[in-house]
């Protein structure tokens, strides 16, 4: 059993050493070791989660599992979580009550968690007091290993927890069960060394490690052979990518050389504004294969709070780095995530991010009331704000946000605009769906054989978080 450690996780020193890039090759005598049965995956969280879930799907597959989407039918249930604010937690926690019934009636069933929960000293503490049904632990830093921890589940019968505290090598040639034929999210980082106060990244997830530009490009060249269309470059703070390399080779290095793959769409989340630079921008700009959409997280409009988080960034540098971009990039959509409730936020704190949204009109945001996260400096300052006035500001807040979402798309109506259909529509069968350059959800009337493809879309109604149009 290797249990976190905070203290850990929180380490960053020469120490720790140079990451090392290891080759993923399952041993041959794991494969087919779970043939006939069946698992069922639950992700929570970001984008980077998501990926991580393909690559479970991937090492399952491998050992013979295949996915079911019945949880009471699965013989591995696999919840790969979140620790990001309290609410994800309890999603979890809550979860695992339902796992503990099916386990009653179906003992043989595997329960294991995954992912940033899993990382968490508290977590995996009250796991092992409360939850002694959970059969299976890992993190964010040793999902390799899940074919060896599963083989022991299975051999053995005895419960598996290994979680590394210490982020450990980079590895590559790892499977991934894609989720959709035609965008792939492709790692270009790992970890986050930015701290900010009431973050708990950086210990789940560790210590910047930058991939290898070679791996990167590799990858996203085989995706655009495998027919792709667009690739999402992710990192908790992607502007940042390389510092940790020896190499001087830099994020507007890598958004120059993937626009050079040719393939059709490049995204790339989420940016912090503190590692924006002049050059990244020129790229964005001149490079026709990056996508016009920018995720610049604001989190306040009130330097005193901007402080307090660790933010590195003044209002005032925030908004001229947000007109630059919008001066530079031709139709460029810009998305940002605020926290309200922050510890000491006066309303004069809190009518100051109202007024950078005023300012920047943002083309949509994700709201947030702030949550002490246990080990994070701000989980240790006297929370200041009753729970009404954290709901009241975020329901202020929200309706300002909602009100520029709808503006922004209002300014599409009778627009063409270019969209890669990727599925069905959700919201009505007959109709095929997907996303514009700049990010906006378009549902649209045209054959279903556009799927895979990019077409030009009339846009003939708008909504607050859709837009409706038609093929031409
Ligand atoms: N790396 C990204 C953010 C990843 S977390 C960045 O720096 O921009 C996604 C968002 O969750 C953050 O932008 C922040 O708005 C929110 N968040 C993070 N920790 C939080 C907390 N403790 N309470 C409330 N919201 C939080
Ligand atoms: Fe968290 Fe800040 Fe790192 Fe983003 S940059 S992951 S908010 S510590
Ligand atoms: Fe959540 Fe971990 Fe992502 S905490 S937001 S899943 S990095």
């Amino acid at each position: 059993m290797v249990v976190p450690n905070l203290k850990e996780a929180m380490k960053r020193s020469k120490e720790n050493g140079k990451v090392q890039t290891i080759h993923y090759v399952l041993e041959e005598e794991l494969k087919g070791i779970a043939k006939g049965k069946r698992y069922f995956i639950k992700t929570y969280g970001c984008q980077m989660n998501e990926h991580d879930s393909e690559n479970i799907k991937a090492l399952l597959e491998e050992l013979g599992f295949s996915q079911i989407d019945c949880m009471e039918e699965a013989d591995l249930i696999l919840l790969n979580t979140c620790a990001i604010r309290e609410n994800a937690h309890n999603k979890v926690f809550g979860f695992l009550g339902r796992i503990k019934n099916i386990k009653e009636k179906r003992p043989h069933v595997i329960a294991g968690i995954s992912g940033c929960m899993a990382q968490e000293e508290v977590v995996v503490n009250e796991i092992l007091k409360k939850y002694n049904y959970i059969d299976l632990v890992f993190g964010t830093h040793n999902i390799h290993r899940l074919p060896q921890l599963l083989s022991a589940v299975l051999s053995k019968k005895e419960s598996q927890i290994e979680v590394f505290s210490k982020e450990g090598d980079i590895l590559e040639n790892m499977p991934f069960k894609r989720d959709s034929k035609y965008k792939a999210w492709v790692n270009i980082m790992y970890g986050c060394d930015k701290f900010c106060t009431y973050c708990i990244v950086p210990y789940t997830r560790g210590r910047q490690r930058s991939r290898k530009k070679e791996d990167i490009l590799e990858e996203v060249n085989s995706l655009k052979k495998q027919g792709y269309k667009e690739v999402t470059l992710l990192g908790q703070n992607v502007n940042a990518y390389g510092k940790d390399l020896e190499e001087k080779y830099r994020m507007e290095d890598l958004l120059l050389d993937v626009s050079k793959t040719g393939i059709e769409r490049i995204r790339f989340v989420t940016s912090h504004p503190w590692d924006f630079t002049d050059k990244m921008i020129e790229v964005i700009s001149t490079c026709e294969n990056i996508m016009p959409y920018i995720h610049l997280p604001l989190q306040s409009g009130s330097n005193t709070i901007l402080k307090l988080m660790g933010r590195r960034y003044t209002k005032e540098e925030y908004l001229t780095l947000f007109h630059k971009l919008k001066e530079k990039i031709p139709n460029v959509s810009i998305t940002t995530d605020i926290i309200v409730g922050f510890p000491n936020e006066t309303e004069e704190d809190f009518l100051e991010t109202l007024q950078v949204v005023e300012e920047c009109k943002y083309d949509s945001a994700f709201t947030f009331i702030f949550s002490p996260r246990v080990g994070t400096p701000a989980a240790k300052m006297e929370d200041t704000i009753s729970k009404e006035v954290k709901e009241e500001r975020l329901q202020r807040l929200n309706e300002r946000i909602n009100y520029y979402s709808k503006c922004a798309n209002e300014s599409y109506k009778g627009k063409i605009v270019k969209v890669l259909i990727e599925g069905v529509s959700e919201k009505d069968e007959d109709k095929v769906m997907g996303y514009t350059e700049t990010m906006k959800l378009v549902n649209v009337k045209a054959d279903k054989a556009t799927i895979g493809n990019i077409i030009d879309v009339k846009i003939t109604d708008v909504k607050t978080w859709s837009m409706d149009g038609e093929a031409v």
